[in-house]
This record gives structure tokens, sequence and C-alpha cells, in this order.
């Protein structure tokens, strides 16, 4: 099929969309199979039905354009810390740490998709592009802004719980280790 120059452009930009739907599915299938908290693990879950969703959704507007489906993955934007402070956020890191961490990178993620949808979305008004392929990015839009919502409000309080429970474990476990002393000394 003969693809005239906004077909093309339209193409590329659904397709790079989808390169990041990819790595999402990715991202997210490795990070509920890690995630320790209950509550995350099915929020993570849910997104990432919806995200395959979004794939279906980018793969059949492309095909619809005459277009094919990538299966790269593009890479989401997830901060790099310094060697010198990754190996002790690494290593260092208690599982209930490394799920706070993480959860900031989601919201992250989940922000920064937010932001290519609305520029995706600009770009393809302002190349009159199609109306269905326009109308899909908003679908995938407003499920990006839900999750990242969700992230922004309620990532505090679960940190504060896991947070909170670290410390009562952590004083558990030194009254335990303090009533063994006692009874073999005293
Ligand atoms: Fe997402």
């Amino acid at each position: 099929m003969m693809h005239d120059k906004n077909t093309i452009i339209t193409l590329a930009g659904l397709n790079l969309a989808l390169s990041y739907e990819n790595a999402g599915v990715d991202r997210l299938e490795k990070r509920s199979s890690e995630s320790i908290d209950p509550e995350v693990k099915e929020r993570l879950d849910r997104h990432l039905a919806q995200t395959k969703e979004q794939q279906a959704r980018l793969r059949e507007t492309i095909k619809s354009l005459g277009g094919e489906p990538i299966t790269e993955m593009g890479r989401l934007p997830i901060p790099e810390p310094p060697q010198s402070l990754k190996a002790m956020i690494e290593s260092g890191s208690t599982p209930n740490e490394s799920e706070v961490w993480e959860s900031l990178n989601d919201l992250i993620i989940e922000k920064a998709e937010t932001i290519m949808y609305k520029g995706g979305i600009q770009a393809l008004e302002l190349l009159e592009a199609d109306k269905k392929a326009i109308k899909n990015l908003e679908k995938n839009l407003k499920e990006e802004e839900a999750f990242a919502n969700w992230l922004e409000k309620n990532n505090p309080r679960i940190a504060k719980r896991l947070m909170t429970k670290q410390l009562e474990e952590k004083k558990k476990k030194q009254k335990r280790e303090e009533s063994v002393t006692a009874s073999t000394t005293g």
C-alpha cells in the first residue's frame, strides 16, 4: 500500500507509542512478580491487563492504516543513579525499601506515558491525522492518567505502611534477641 507523508508520520507515532507499551508490559510483569505488597500487586496486575488492551488498540489502528505493528520495546524513562550510589541502593535495600523505591519509578513511568500521549495526540491533530487513531490514543491517555493519579495519591500511604511494618518487625526482632540473651544469662 502506498502511504502519504502524514500517514507515514502517523504510523511512526503509533508504533512509537506501541513500543513503549511493549516495554510497559515487560516492566509491569516484572514488577508484579517481585512486588511484596498485595495492594500494589493487584493494581500492577490491573494496569498490566489494561496495557495489553492498549497494545491491542494500537496494533489494530496501525493495521487499519496499512502499517505493520512494531514488536520492539522502547526504553522507559527510569532515573539512573550514579554508579557509586547505585551499588549501595541495590545491595543495601530491604525488600520493603525496594518496593517503595520501585513504586516511585512506577509513578515516573506512568506520568511520562501521559506526557508522551499528550504530545502524540497534539502532533496527530496538527497533522489532521486519522480521527480513529486520535480517539484510540485518547483512550490510552485516560487509562495512563488514571493509574498515574492513583499512584501519586496512594504511594505515600503505601510507603508509610511498608516502612512502619519494617520498623515494627525490627523492634520485635530486637525484643526476641533481648529475651534470648536474658534467659541464657539469667
Ligand atoms: Fe501505563
